[in-house]
């Protein structure tokens, strides 16, 4: 199992906390403000009308509340939620026994929704549209196909790379929000409330150090918030202050800007490998031996967001931050080509 305290995905271990962690209603959902004031709106109005919400798409990096606020919009709706994920619907028979079991206006939340195989979209497309499955029956000529109604539910999708669903899925959804790293403010409120939550006691700068750390992704946060707390368990009082704080920072590995052992590894291989770049991902992943998905979904994002890498049309290209940040800027030549200048901007 990957222990970077860094990494975004959820350990099975932590999945269980979590559901603690979650917060419940969208008043306590910090960040995210315009796929939350929007999707008040909406919700608002389908109450009103008695209808069910319109399909939701969520897309964007992982950790940054996806799962979460799918969860919170079925408790604001005031409606089951059935929670299952792309890889997890094997055959369309898998998914016609999942819709067939829902109420009306209840959520069915897919997780991981690029990864539906193409049969199994196929059911989606008119159950989304018209709420109904067409099923065939028998094989050959005898086979027959029969219409039967389902409940009007609510589809909710999530995904990391929206670019991989076909269009005939993201048309169907009424409703597309794509989520943003949050602010280290933001950051810091969710860590306050994950504080509360576990009872910790925590200092303003404490926060602040966390939270600047946390590459803008809660799920990062909320971990390094609790590996900070059993350092100050084990060597102080159990009182969370910043020089605890610092120590088990820098024991985990995380740097000033929130960067792991696997992110200095992209940049000093672009940096010293590459000449500092264009250089494709796959090359990337292979040189620091980690998978291509891992990289493009959970690291490079951050990379990109934070200005320290930037993507062009021939590759991956560290940025001159990059080179500071990684103490290599006796190395850096600016951009030889005026093709790679305009990619950059
Ligand atoms: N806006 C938020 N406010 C408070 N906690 C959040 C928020 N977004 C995410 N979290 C916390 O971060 C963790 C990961 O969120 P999750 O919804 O599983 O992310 P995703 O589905 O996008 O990967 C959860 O434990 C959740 O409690
Ligand atoms: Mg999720």
């Amino acid at each position: 199992m990957d222990n970077r305290v860094t990494q975004t995905k959820a350990t099975p271990g932590e999945l269980a906390g979590e559901m603690t962690l979650r917060p419940q209603y969208l008043s306590e959902y910090c960040g995210q403000t315009a796929a939350k004031d929007n999707l008040s709106i909406y919700i608002e109005a389908a109450k009103m009308r008695g209808e069910p919400l319109d399909h939701v798409l969520f897309y964007g990096p992982p950790g940054l509340g996806k799962t979460t606020l799918a969860g919170i919009i079925a408790n604001e709706m005031g409606v089951d939620i059935k929670i299952t994920s792309g890889p997890a619907i094997g055959r369309a028979g898998d998914l016609a026994a999942i819709l067939t079991n829902l109420n009306d206006n209840d959520v069915l939340f897919i997780d991981e929704i690029h990864r539906l195989n193409r049969s199994v979209e196929e059911v989606l497309y008119s159950a989304m549209e018209d709420y109904v499955l067409d099923i065939i029956i028998g094989k050959g000529p005898a086979a027959r196909s029969l219409r039967i109604d389902i409940a009007r539910f609510t589809l909710i999708g999530a995904t990391t790379r929206a670019g991989s669903l076909s269009g005939p899925l993201r048309d169907r959804f009424g409703i597309v929000e794509k989520f943003e790293f949050y602010t280290p403010a933001e950051i810091k409120e969710i860590l306050r409330r994950t504080a509360n939550v576990l009872d910790a006691s925590i200092d303003e700068a404490s926060l602040d150090e966390i939270a600047r750390r946390s590459r803008g992704t809660p799920r990062i946060g909320n971990r390094l918030i609790k590996r900070v707390r059993d350092f100050s368990s084990v060597i102080s009082d159990g009182n969370i202050d910043i020089d605890i704080t610092l120590r088990a920072l820098e024991a985990l590995g995380v740097d000033e800007l929130g960067l792991e052992k696997l992110d200095r590894d992209i940049l000093t291989t672009i940096i010293k490998g590459f000449n500092g770049g264009p250089v494709g991902i796959e090359t990337i992943a292979s040189a620091i031996g980690e998978e291509r998905v891992t990289i493009e979904d959970a690291n490079e994002p951050y990379l990109i967001q934070a200005g320290l890498i930037y993507r062009t049309q021939k590759g991956r290209v560290a940025s001159r931050a990059a080179y500071e940040h990684m103490g290599l800027l006796g190395l850096y030549r600016e951009p030889e080509t005026e093709q790679l200048r305009m990619d950059i901007e």
